[in-house]
């Protein structure tokens, strides 16, 4: 089985194809992806108009190419995926479009995934994982422990309340001067800071059900950033040091309320799985597998670029789906929201 898989729901253009095995193992025979980011780090995040247009520009190229690398013709697909939600609303209309045309034309399956979906199934492609597991999924756009229990079958445990993790690493940086996307930079600064001279608060701590919140973290930054006059390379070394540890803190603490309030209700858990953006994150990975460890689970974390957004992740989710014969009609509409 052979899937063509489009992703469109925020700054990465990508498009896939991925076969699945006869044993059920998937291997990725293409994987092509465009980032947006150049043409929004001028304005300190995604625009969406910018966004939507980037992705028309470009998406009829990345598919032809995602074909070509992986010598397939739109005859030899099984299937056609797009990721129809959830994200920006233009995005998301142009690599659904695309794939419904794709999939009129050649006279194929087309099936509607949830972006969050593929990112909860990814492990599965990368480490054939069994269900259930527990879900980490820390990203710009969200933060979720999800128990992902079955294709469709999900119980989200706890969310933020307000930023993601991946928009307060963002946002931390913007106050610091720091270029987007602040994640990798906030990280680089972290390493030669002391993270011990700011006493940040560590919002939820504590709390059995795991949800996350992350906005008083972050003004607290910004309030220790105003009280100092002239900032220099030292204090945003330590703020983003300080700003680091709470962070890692707090992902800790509500990954541990999110595995006891799994075991509760779902039972024993095959292994802990996590993606986005944020899994990049060398103290939050370290972190992550000293819990894992102490708690006697199996940590899987796909590769970064499978972490972020790709079109792989979506092909994959598409073959899960197609696999359960769930496929989609050509009314299937766009989601700006779509929660699992
Ligand atoms: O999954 P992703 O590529 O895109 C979506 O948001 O869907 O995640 C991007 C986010 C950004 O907020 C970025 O700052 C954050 O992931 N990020 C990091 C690191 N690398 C990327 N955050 C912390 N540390 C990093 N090394
Ligand atoms: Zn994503």
């Amino acid at each position: 089985m052979r899937v063509l898989g489009i992703e469109t729901t925020c700054d990465e253009t990508a498009a896939a194809v991925v076969r699945l095995e006869p044993g059920g193992a998937g291997q990725i025979l293409s994987n092509e992806v465009m980032s947006q980011i150049a043409q929004h780090a001028a304005y300190g995040g995604v625009v969406p108009e910018i966004a939507a247009r980037a992705h028309i520009e470009i998406i009829d190229r990345l598919v032809r190419r995602a074909l070509d690398r992986a010598e397939t013709k739109l005859a030899d697909l099984d299937g056609i995926a797009a990721a129809a939600g959830p994200g920006l609303i233009g995005g998301v209309i142009v690599g659904l479009t695309t794939a419904k045309a794709l999939a009129l034309a050649s006279r194929k399956p087309f099936i509607a995934v949830n972006h969050l979906e593929a990112h909860a199934l990814t492990a599965r492609l990368t480490d054939e994982v069994e269900f259930p597991y527990l879900l980490l999924l820390v990203s710009g756009g969200h933060t979720q422990l999800v128990a992902v229990k079955g294709v469709g079958d999900y119980l989200r445990l706890g969310s933020t309340v307000d930023d993601a993790v991946g928009e307060a690493f963002d946002k931390v940086a913007k106050m610091l001067g720091l270029p987007y996307p602040g994640g990798p930079e906030v990280e680089k600064l972290a390493a030669e800071g002391n993270a011990a001279r700011f006493d940040l608060p560590r919002p939820m701590l504590g709390r059995p059900k795991p949800d996350f919140s992350l906005s008083g973290l972050k003004t607290a930054v910004r309030l220790e950033a105003e009280r100092i006059t002239a900032l220099t390379a030292t204090d945003a070394a330590d703020l983003c040091a300080s700003f680091q540890a709470a962070v890692v803190d707090t992902i800790i603490d509500r990954s541990r309320a999110g595995l006891r309030l799994f075991r509760e209700t779902v039972g024993p858990a095959n292994a802990m799985v996590v993606a986005g953006g944020v899994a990049a994150n060398g103290a939050i990975r370290r972190a992550l597998m000293r819990f894992c460890g102490e708690s006697g689970l199996r940590l899987i974390m796909p590769p970064p670029h499978l972490c972020t957004d790709n079109g792989a992740m979506i092909a994959w989710a598409g073959i899960e789906r197609l696999s359960l014969g769930l496929i989609d009609d050509m009314t299937f509409a766009a989601r700006p929201r779509w929660p699992l």
